[in-house]
């Protein structure tokens, strides 16, 4: 698998844990704290902000210099600031989670509302790669390039 199939496989593994993000906090909201909840937290912990992040980082340092050179007025520039918003979302969720998971309530609001902000910017910035940016590499990264790209399992 090439890294632009790599990362377009992610995004979609990604709609499905916001979609469950989305449905747990509504869960919360309603019940209040329980044991089923915090298991399903805390399987989206990890993924939603060390791995999100190692995601991004990726697409920042083997595809957007390329994009950059070959496509100077592609929308990499707005991705690039999309990932600083993604990020202090994902950042805000990682610190304030783990005391609502301590016991601290008035802790809920802050990550729950980071969440929930976090999987409308993500949703939305991963249809744009999506659509545009994945699309576009392709179009002007020549394969043996595109297979040069660093992957996960190269690591
Ligand atoms: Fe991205
Ligand atoms: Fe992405």
């Amino acid at each position: 698998m090439d890294l632009i199939a790599q990362l377009t496989q992610e995004h979609q593994d990604y709609v499905f844990k916001l979609s469950t993000l989305a449905e747990v906090i509504e869960g919360i909201r309603v019940n209040g704290r329980g044991d089923y909840f915090i298991d399903a937290m805390d399987k989206l912990l990890k993924p939603l902000t060390v791995e999100l992040d190692d995601h991004a980082r990726r697409e920042e340092d083997f595809l957007f210099p390329r994009l950059l050179e070959r496509a100077p007025d592609s929308p990499v520039p707005v991705m690039i600031e999309e990932h600083a918003e993604i990020r202090e979302k994902s950042a805000s969720f990682g610190r304030w989670y783990p005391l609502w998971r301590e016991g601290d309530e008035s802790a809920y609001q802050h990550w729950a509302d980071a969440a929930l902000d976090l999987r409308g910017k993500f949703s939305t910035h991963m249809q744009k790669e999506n659509l545009i940016l994945f699309p576009l590499a392709r179009r002007v990264l020549r394969a043996d390039e595109i297979r040069q790209l660093m992957t996960v399992d190269d690591r």
